[in-house]
């Protein structure tokens, strides 16, 4: 049986993550700080699969924490390194608290990796790293503009960080997957996404307006040069992004990757605006959502969706659920964490 660490296992992707690896039959150690997710979610996996995967509570900032870590298993056969802050807007507030906890960890999570016989790693990446692209669909050949914020700027860096030591690391492979925009939760309700405070993402903000917990939620900008002037995303079912780790995971183990540094798009190649989601979410909910039109938000790129071309061809992944499906999941899991 394959041993496979997630670092932020008990976070929104990283959970759906380790529940798919699981069903594929790898066993998987956990590490979690648990900054940003609770031990309950240990439970919501555990009810899925029916196994518990084994959990380390470590702050990645530990460097020698790390390297115990690694000294205990070191019979690890890969890492997929989800571990990270996430919030833009803190990020402004507070770049070096994002520049720590997103590289330092980082680095001293390769540095012991680049001490085992198999090096293998996948990085979370995010579509923030082209800024508004000049073409659409976004492929993966698209330049890396200026990050807008710390937080694009660690994803921007990380990669590089990565490219660097996979040339000078034989042992070591890499893939960065760049998300676009992850939402829903798992069908059963057992795990989803729990936003601490005033969630950013439009999908929490819907479910918390639907459920009572936030009186409205602002529309931000209708003047858009899209169908119906407001933004467009690629919003991807986090079931979907879950299992295209284990794909891309499994192209390592089993040495088809192409070079040692790949990097793929994660969306479903199909944008969708901020009022057809709320559409697709008032349809599948059956409840009326409360929102108003709001000025223009600084900084919003007006659309991003990914090229899935070289996902779907090289990796062999494509995303199965719709949008629906994801406001369903995300509807559903609300309810259930409001007890409603
Ligand atoms: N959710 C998105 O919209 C999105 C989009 C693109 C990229 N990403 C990236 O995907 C990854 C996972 O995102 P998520 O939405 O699941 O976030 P999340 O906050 O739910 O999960 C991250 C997990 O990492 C843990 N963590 C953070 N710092 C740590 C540290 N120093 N040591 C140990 N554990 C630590 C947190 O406690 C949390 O459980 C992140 O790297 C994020 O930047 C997310």
């Amino acid at each position: 049986m394959r041993k496979i660490l997630v670092t932020g296992g008990l976070g929104f992707i990283g959970s759906h993550t380790v529940v798919e690896l699981q069903h594929e039959g790898y066993e998987v150690v956990i590490i979690d700080n648990l900054s940003n997710s609770s031990r309950e979610v240990l439970k919501g996996i555990t009810g899925i699969t029916g196994k518990e995967p084994l959990f380390v509570e470590l702050d990645l900032k530990d460097k020698q924490g790390v390297q115990d870590f690694f000294k205990t298993h070191n019979d690890v056969d890969g890492v997929i390194h989800f571990a990270a802050s996430k919030a833009v807007g803190e990020s402004v507030g507070n770049p070096l608290l994002y520049y720590e906890n997103n590289l330092n960890t980082l680095v001293y999570v390769l540095q012991e990796l680049n001490k085992l016989q198999a090096a293998n790693f996948i990085f979370s990446s995010s579509c923030t790293v082209y800024g508004q692209a000049d073409e659409l669909p976004i492929t993966e050949n698209a330049p890396v503009k200026p990050a807008e914020s710390p937080y694009g700027n660690t994803k921007q860096i990380g990669e590089e960080i990565i490219k660097d030591s996979c040339k000078v690391s034989p042992n070591l492979k890499a893939i960065a997957l760049r998300y676009f925009n992850p939402i829903g939760a798992h069908e059963s309700a057992l795990i989803g996404e729990l936003p601490i405070g005033v969630p950013l993402n439009l999908v929490p903000f819907i479910t918390q307006t639907a459920v009572g917990l936030r009186e409205q939620l602002s529309v931000f900008g209708d003047d858009y040069p899209t169908t119906d002037g407001t933004c467009v995303r690629d919003y991807i079912h986090v079931v979907d992004l879950a299992k295209a780790h284990v794909i891309a995971l499994k192209r390592l183990l089993d040495g088809e990757n192409a070079t040692n540094f790949e990097v793929f798009n994660l969306g479903t190649g199909t944008g969708s605006t901020v009022l057809e989601a709320i559409k697709s979410f008032e349809k599948v909910s059956g409840e009326h959502l409360n929102y108003k039109i709001a000025p223009r938000r600084e900084g919003d790129v007006v659309a991003a969706f990914a090229d899935t071309e070289k996902a779907n061809t090289e990796l062999g992944w494509t995303s199965e659920l719709t949008l629906d499906d994801a406001m369903r999941s995300a509807w559903k899991w609300e309810k259930k964490i409001r007890n409603k």
